[in-house]
């Protein structure tokens, strides 16, 4: 049996963006049977949310999309740069944090954008929905859905 794809959706809390791409992810692998070749989660820059459920307006919002997002806060370990093979930020922001704590290049290299991965919509992120109103987390799970199916795509090539 080959070794899973592990993959790391990162964000600033880990309870808006990241649970978010985790479970859109894992929704495609279900439905094309490949969960059994990819280990996903999810983890944030701050641990100031360490423990809690994702925000309650994205679990909501996932909710009217068909997603039940399940994943509990938890911040980015050091290890995570070894144990994943694909660490997935959501903006510049994080690539800047996530590529100052990797100690290789080759963790390094691990590390790419999500929004760059969309192919539907032209962005250079996947905004932080926290301090908006709805459109803001409506947008992130249209953003996600597009670039999930993306990097599906890149990573199976
Ligand atoms: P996320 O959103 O990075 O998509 O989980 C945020 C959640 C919390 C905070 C910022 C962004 N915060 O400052 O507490």
């Amino acid at each position: 049996m080959s070794k899973k794809t592990a993959v790391l959706f990162v964000c600033l809390g880990n309870i808006c963006r990241s649970p978010m791409a985790e479970t859109v992810f894992n929704k495609i692998l279900a439905v094309r049977k490949l969960s059994d070749d990819f280990e996903v989660d999810s983890a944030g820059l701050i641990d100031y949310h360490e423990g809690e459920k994702a925000d309650a307006r994205m679990r909501n919002h996932a909710r009217m999309r068909g997603y039940n997002i399940t994943h509990i806060s938890k911040p980015v370990n050091n290890v995570d740069f070894e144990r994943f093979d694909y660490i997935v930020g959501m903006d510049d922001q994080n690539i800047r944090a996530l590529t100052s704590r990797a100690v290789t290049e080759q963790q390094r290299q691990k590390i790419c954008k999500m929004s760059d991965f969309c192919s539907l919509y032209k962005v250079n992120a996947v905004p932080d929905p926290y301090y908006g109103d709805d459109s803001g987390f409506i947008h992130v799970i249209d953003l996600l859905e597009d670039a999930c199916e993306g990097f599906l795509q890149f990573i199976r090539n």
